[in-house]
């Protein structure tokens, strides 16, 4: 006759597996939502905002002069709020229209310079050109100049941390 009172070893070592697992699949359960709340802000795309950059009449901008104008947005990526420092190169063209143009060469990102003698922005890096209207005049560069996104309100001139026609379509 069997004993009811006592299970045998390998009985007990199932239940136990059992009920490891099970305590194995409610932990989980519970700490997915949890890791998800707390991971979540770190693969957000970054914040879009509008900054200020200044009143046009106060840039006095001279045809096919460009001006670097540095620019700071306030943004909020993950859990912190940041400042990013950027330089809109601003152009006003000849028939009077603006462009707001970045610093970085579409290559690999350096930071260009203007050179008034050769009426071109010059990349210190790999020799990349572009000319007053963001156009590749020479070297690696694959694309013109990006464009920031901006808007008028009055005489003031607002910017964007994006980009006109970025592929990644995310903040600067
Ligand atoms: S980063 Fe400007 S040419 Fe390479």
């Amino acid at each position: 006759m069997a004993k009811s009172s006592e299970e045998s070893p390998s009985r007990r070592t199932f239940m136990m597996v059992v009920i490891g697992l099970i305590s194995t699949v409610i932990g989980i359960a519970l700490a997915v939502p949890i890791l998800g709340a707390v991971l979540n802000p770190l693969f957000k795309k970054r914040d879009i905002v509008w900054t200020k950059l200044g009143k046009i009449s106060d840039l006095n901008l001279k045809p096919l002069v460009p001006k670097f104008v540095p620019v700071y947005f306030r943004v909020k990526e993950g859990w912190s709020v940041n400042t990013l420092p950027r330089q809109v190169v601003v152009v006003k063209q000849v028939n009077g229209d603006l462009l707001f143009f970045s610093n970085q060469c579409t290559h690999l990102g350096c930071p260009l310079h203007w050179i008034p003698a050769r009426q071109k922005f010059l990349c210190p890096c790999h020799g990349g050109m572009f000319n007053i209207t963001g156009q590749v005049v020479g070297g690696p560069p694959p694309r013109p100049l990006y464009q920031w996104v901006h808007k008028m309100e009055g005489n003031n001139v607002y910017i964007q941390n994006k980009f006109k026609d970025n592929p990644k379509d995310r903040g600067i």
